[in-house]
């Protein structure tokens, strides 16, 4: 009696045991797979100049190109900084609303210009419900301002490198409650996973030098002031891949394995046609396990005369 119930339960186990060690294996082993990024900046989103009608082209552009993730790199709207409420209320909501036609899961990060009220001049006082980064954090950010995520095989950090100063403006800056948080999140990620980062200020970028000589320094409106400590916690980690924003420019820098792509920008510049001649576009990165390539698209707009 016992046998006869026995037999048909321990067959089944027989018969499950490698789709069940199967899903053990690809449950437990961080393995890479090939997928493909799109890494969208500074679209700086806004009524005037038909801002929208171009994002809705990059976004078309976008879904046929169709990517499984999409990174936005800040300054998503233009400009919470030193609008009122009622403008930069209308701003996020038109941005998430035009979000929403991406086809592929969409990460989004923290740009200078998503920072409601931080200027003086915007009649916004501190005090106020959505002032600083709080906005973005409410309405975007899903509770932070930096996060990380896993995705087939690879580890995402989004950073948040917006620094005040004590006069209301803004700076490059990573600063120390997220450098502790970065050390915490590597600890976890491990040392044999491929990690990819996405920033707006860049940690690196050498455009400034081709402009005003290799002696100039670098604005601190213009990079991460503390780079070297952000790069330093990944001195351990492979630390394949950086994208960057707010500069409009498409630059590569290659040091010791890690890529720094500045990822020009969705509306050039500002909606008024390209940029210092980098036209409007947005960066494809395709993936093969843990090797990468990547190239600028610029998907044709034509700025309004
Ligand atoms: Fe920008």
């Amino acid at each position: 009696m016992n046998t006869k119930i026995c037999r048909p339960r321990f067959f089944t186990l027989v018969l499950f045991l490698p789709v069940l060690l199967a899903l053990v294996i690809s449950a437990g082993g961080a393995r890479a797979e090939s997928f493909r990024l799109i890494f969208i900046c500074d679209i700086h989103l806004m009524p005037e100049l038909n801002g929208a009608g171009g994002f809705r082209a990059a976004i078309a552009r976008i879904n046929e190109l169709d990517p499984d993730l999409v990174i936005t790199g800040g300054d998503l709207i233009y400009d919470a900084l030193e609008a009122d409420y009622k403008r930069s209320s209308s701003l996020y909501d038109l941005y998430i609303a035009l979000r929403d036609e991406i086809d592929a899961p969409v990460y989004d990060v923290i740009g200078n210009h998503e920072v409601f009220g931080l200027y003086p001049s915007s009649g916004i006082d501190p005090g106020h419900a959505e002032y600083g980064k709080k906005m973005f954090i409410d309405r975007i950010g899903e509770g932070s301002t930096y996060r990380s995520f896993d995705f087939r095989g690879w580890h995402f950090i989004l950073l948040d490198t917006i620094g005040f100063t004590s006069d209301r403006k803004y700076f490059g800056l990573v600063g120390r409650g997220q450098l502790e948080w970065i050390a915490r999140d590597l600890e976890k990620t491990g040392q044999d996973t491929p990690i990819a980062v996405a920033g707006h200020i860049p940690l690196v970028s050498a455009y400034g030098q081709t402009k005003k000589g290799a002696a100039s320094a670098a604005s601190p409106n213009e990079v991460v002031v503390n780079s070297h400590e952000v790069l330093a916690l990944f001195e351990e980690y492979d630390l394949k891949l950086v994208l960057q924003g707010h500069l409009h420019i498409v630059e590569q820098i290659a040091i010791k394995g890690t890529h720094f792509v500045t990822g020009g920008a969705v509306s050039g510049a500002w909606w008024k046609g390209p940029f210092e001649g980098f036209p409007e576009g947005f960066v494809v990165v395709d993936f093969d396990g843990a090797r990468f390539s990547y190239y600028y698209e610029s998907y044709g707009w034509k700025a309004e005369d």
